[in-house]
């Protein structure tokens, strides 16, 4: 059997404005089926770690603290200003009890992805021994998503936006589903190591990886399961795939 030891939080990322669905609602408050897209979040969150989840507000803040609490147990923390994924996940850092070993990270627009595949990438982050897991999975188009890069051997190396990206980059199907599992001390570290000098002027959490790499604390990819899964909200259209995926 595979141990998990060591406590598991969970972070949910859900204070973007969310900018592309030209929309005044929070992102995360959209709705599929009746409910907000972040409860689909929460529910997996709320799966994995109990009430071990922070929660990144920003952009409406009170509006989605409201839509958590009313149905899900979870602790708060304020992003006052939206300065990227990794500025966002640094604002949990006070948050983050002492005896946390790893944190899963979840954005709150990728409400599909399942309590079974975040628990297969928390054993299997454990397992390899490495600081950052991310999960991945390949898509036939690959269009908005960061992109896995790899070196020869086929390890990972860096993750690249697709702002950022080169043509040749860009032509990569694995990308970055948004998730990941990172050993907790090595988050915070690294976080504080992460510069804005890229196409969005925004501190980008992908960038921990890179960081992982150059100092020798390894990081990895998991496998997705479905592409389904991981389909992130950015835009109406995406909205109405995710309404047609659960049927
Ligand atoms: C992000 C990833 C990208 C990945 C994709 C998966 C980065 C830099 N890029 O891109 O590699 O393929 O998700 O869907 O991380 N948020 C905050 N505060 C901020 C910015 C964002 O809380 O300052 C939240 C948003 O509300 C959202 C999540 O973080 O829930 C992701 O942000 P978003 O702007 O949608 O990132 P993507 O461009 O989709
Ligand atoms: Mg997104």
């Amino acid at each position: 059997m595979s141990k998990t030891t060591g406590k598991t939080a969970v972070i949910v990322l859900a204070a973007g404005k969310g900018t592309r669905m030209k929309s005044d609602k929070a992102k995360v408050l959209h709705e599929v089926h009746g409910r907000p897209m972040v409860d689909y979040v929460m529910a997996s969150a709320s799966e994995i770690a109990g009430s071990d989840v922070v929660v990144i507000v920003g952009h409406q803040a009170e509006a989605v603290k409201a839509a958590v609490a009313g149905q899900r147990k979870a602790l708060f923390a304020l992003q006052e200003e939206q300065l990227g994924t990794g500025h966002a996940v640094m604002c949990a850092r006070d948050a983050i009890g002492p005896s946390t070993r790893q944190v899963v990270i979840l954005c709150g627009d990728v409400p599909l992805v399942r309590a079974e595949t975040l628990r297969r990438l928390v054993v299997e982050h454990e397992a390899a021994g490495r600081a950052v897991s991310v999960l991945a999975v390949s898509l036939e188009d690959p269009t908005g998503y960061g992109r896995m890069v790899t070196g020869e051997d086929g390890a990972l190396r860096c993750i690249v936006e697709e702002k950022d990206a080169s043509a040749e980059q860009r032509a990569i199907q694995e990308v970055n589903s948004g998730i990941y599992c990172v050993d907790a001390d090595f988050l915070f570290s690294a976080l504080d190591k992460v510069k804005s000098d890229n196409a969005q002027g925004e501190y980008y959490l992908t960038d921990i990886v890179e960081i992982a790499v150059q100092e020798g604390a390894g990081a990895g990819i998991v496998i997705g399961g479905s592409a389904r899964e991981v389909t992130g909200v950015n835009t109406v259209n995406d909205l109405e795939t995710v309404r047609q995926m659960l049927g």
